[in-house]
């Protein structure tokens, strides 16, 4: 009780910045913008736990169009959507689609256009959301694009942060893996650059962070260092956000088996840390952490999983706000 004042505003809002937007880069997100969403995402938390599911989006429709595999993104948008009380067409295959029939990502998205009112699009090139928001009428939310951005996961990591460890500001971030192709990374990056603190990057001297990016960081005021041992950086984190190393963005497979085990978070090695660090992983894992890091109260990936629901049912919300 006590929520549905928010509810009711939210159901009237359609001038919260969000509504009939694009949601393709993390650049469009300033600090006031996230602690609109995070506060709407602990308000969805708290209803899917109190009651389950609500009717603000009921007869909306959210077409889900991905090009690439997904698991976590793909089905919690979906739930997200039929928690709110809208409902999905799921275009996980693109292959039994007419995407096989040599159909442009462009003619796709203005087909589901006219069935949707908001279209979920995870492609493999980089820039591919933004030329689909160009083409299309109806909100498009990037959900990765290629080695670009991921904007909806950049969202849920900070709220995690936050949910974890009580703040953002002044934190010490190591990112561990592939910095060079993870485009969960390169998001969450441009996020914490609004909070000042460290940023230590550590990975294989192939796959350190773009950089570009290390330069925004740095001119946004973070301090950022290159690593390319976890030792090094352990003690000091207040973050330990862990990557796969990306396989499918490999041209050259040899490289990729050299590098695709260069990390395996222990129990052992977390014994280094800080009581209080936290590990996260956007997952899938293929060995990255180890399964005996699973009971560690710090282990948070679990946790974050669960929070992309909330975080992506405030996205669709904000975005469909009933006028
Ligand atoms: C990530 C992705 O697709 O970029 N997965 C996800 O959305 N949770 C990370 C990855 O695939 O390694």
């Amino acid at each position: 009780m006590g929520r549905a004042p928010l509810f009711a505003q939210l159901v009237a809002n359609t001038d919260n910045g969000f509504y009939r937007q694009d949601i393709i880069s993390v650049r469009q997100f300033d600090r006031e913008k996230l602690a609109y969403v995070f506060g709407l995402a602990e308000e969805m938390r708290h209803m899917v736990q109190q009651v389950g599911s609500a009717d603000l989006l009921h007869g909306r429709v959210l077409a889900n169009l991905f090009y690439e595999p997904s698991t976590r993104t793909s089905s919690s948008f979906m739930a997200a959507m039929q928690r709110l009380g809208g409902c999905v067409i799921p275009i996980n295959e693109v292959r039994y689609s007419s995407v096989t029939k040599g159909e442009s990502l462009v003619d796709t998205v203005r087909t589901l256009e006219c069935y949707a009112d908001v279209i979920v699009l995870r492609h493999p090139e980089a820039g591919s959301a933004q030329i689909a928001a160009d083409c299309a009428t109806k909100p498009i939310i990037n959900a990765g694009d290629g080695t670009g951005e991921h904007p909806t996961q950049a969202l849920l990591d900070l709220f995690t942060i936050q949910r974890e460890l009580g703040r953002i500001e002044g934190l010490t971030v190591a990112m561990v893996g592939d910095l060079k192709y993870g485009r969960t990374v390169h998001s969450l990056t441009r996020l914490l650059s609004h909070f000042g603190g460290r940023l230590q990057f550590v990975s294989p001297e192939v796959l350190r962070m773009p950089a570009e990016l290390l330069r925004e960081a740095r001119e946004q005021g973070m301090e950022a260092t290159e690593h390319q041992d976890v030792a090094e950086v352990i003690g000091e984190a207040d973050v330990l956000y862990v990557t796969r190393v990306q396989r499918e963005r490999f041209e050259d497979q040899a490289l990729y088996d050299k590098v695709k085990d260069c990390y395996v978070i222990t129990p052992e090695l977390l014994e280094r840390a800080k009581p209080r660090m936290t590990v996260m992983h956007p997952l899938p894992r293929v060995g990255e952490i180890s399964y005996d890091v699973d009971k560690d109260p710090r282990a948070a990936y679990f946790r974050q999983m669960e929070n992309g629901m909330y975080i992506r049912m405030a996205l669709l919300a904000a975005v469909l706000g009933r006028a």
